[in-house]
């Protein structure tokens, strides 16, 4: 079963080639993230524009490493994502997959993150993949630009939601925190090299205390940091977030983001080895752009009692081959098939 996976929710154009859902034939991102990180974020237009020009050569490099007549179907992304960056991979692989005739799977992206985990295998150099997949029942940590939950899988497609994000993902509040004290879009990677520099005790930061322990919030942890950051440059609430950066030293830049991915992280494993003690599950992933944290790797190895799976770091930001890897998964358990004719984007899409 070989699977093309398209992916076009956010700012990467992405196409990759599975094979029966564990082995990475080709895996090709175009990220648009350079152009966006000037405006500190994420521009739906620039994304969607970018997709228009990158999505043909994306999917034409990955599918070179093998021909089309042994794909057996197409995967994308019809959602979570941006309207107008979902729009463009969707009308693609629905072109596609009547051009080509090809089955289309629908594939939620969120659901696709814990996909990749499964890959296990690749002739491609530079990836550093599980040695085994992890096993049912499996504890998924969704953690991502877009989304925080809990979810418990008893297989591919019969899961349960445990807990889900109340406000702001954690992926979110690392890019806003960044933003904050004058660090580099995407705030993940930026704070963590901050943080290297800093000292993770120096700051007392709120955990939020939900009447579900398994639901997640991050705002109230965002303005804490943003009160402290004013406070340490001797202002008050009123001070524009925009300009604290510039009065803010190296040092306390650098304490604010250690202390800051301390506390953010901790509330995640947390949560992690509660659900952990309650369904007692065979395996823990962690998956999505925050799962390439080092310190929420750390963490969670340091305070589970089994070793949490999670896959090379090109596989955990946005990609194609987790959307190929679930594709396959449809197709290989029965799924139902998505109508290439009339197959609608759902930029609110929740699993
Ligand atoms: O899964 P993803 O690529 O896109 C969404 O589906 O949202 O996740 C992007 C998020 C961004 O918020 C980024 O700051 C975060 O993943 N991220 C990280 C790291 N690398 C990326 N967060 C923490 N530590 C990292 N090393
Ligand atoms: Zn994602």
């Amino acid at each position: 079963m070989i699977i093309l996976g398209i992916e076009t929710s956010c700012d990467e154009t992405a196409a990759a080639v599975v094979r029966d859902g564990h082995e990475l034939l080709s895996n090709v991102v175009a990220s648009s993230m350079d152009l966006h990180t000037v405006y500190g974020g994420v521009v739906p237009e620039i994304a969607a524009r970018s997709h228009i020009e990158s999505i043909i050569p994306v999917i034409d490099e990955a599918v070179a490493v093998v021909d089309w007549d042994s794909i057996d179907g197409i995967a994308v992304t019809y959602g979570a994502g941006l309207g107008g960056s979902l729009l463009v991979g969707v009308m693609t692989a629905r072109t596609l997959a009547i051009t080509k005739d090809k089955p289309l799977y629908a594939v939620n992206h969120v659901h696709g993150h814990v996909a990749a985990n499964f890959i296990t295998s690749t002739p491609l150099i530079g990836y550093s993949l599980p040695s085994s997949q992890p096993e049912f029942p499996l504890l998924a940590l969704i953690v991502s630009g877009g989304h925080t939950q809990l979810v418990l899988f008893q297989s591919h497609f019969n899961y349960e939601i445990l807990g889900r994000k109340r406000d702001d993902a954690i992926g979110e509040a690392f890019d806003k925190v960044a933003k904050i004290v004058g660090l580099p879009y995407p705030g993940g990677p930026s704070i963590a090299k901050a943080a290297a520099f800093g000292d993770d005790k120096k700051y007392k930061l709120p955990k939020s205390k939900l009447d579900n322990p398994y639901e997640f919030s991050f705002s109230g942890l965002k303005t804490a940091v943003l009160r402290l950051a004013q406070d340490e440059i001797g202002e008050d609430f009123t001070f524009p977030s925009f300009r604290v950066a510039e009065r803010l030293s190296e040092t306390q830049k650098n304490d604010i983001a250690a202390s800051f991915q301390r506390i953010a992280i901790e509330t995640v494993v947390d949560k992690t080895v509660l659900a952990f003690k309650e369904f007692a599950p065979r395996s823990v992933v962690i998956a999505g752009g925050v799962a390439a944290s080092q310190e929420l790797r750390r963490q969670l190895a340091e305070k589970l009692p089994i070793a949490p799976s999670y896959t090379d770091i090109k596989l955990c930001t946005d990609n194609g081959a987790m959307i190929a890897a679930l594709g396959c998964f449809m197709a290989l358990e029965g799924q139902p098939l998505a109508d290439p004719f009339s197959l609608d984007i759902v930029p609110n899409l929740s699993m």
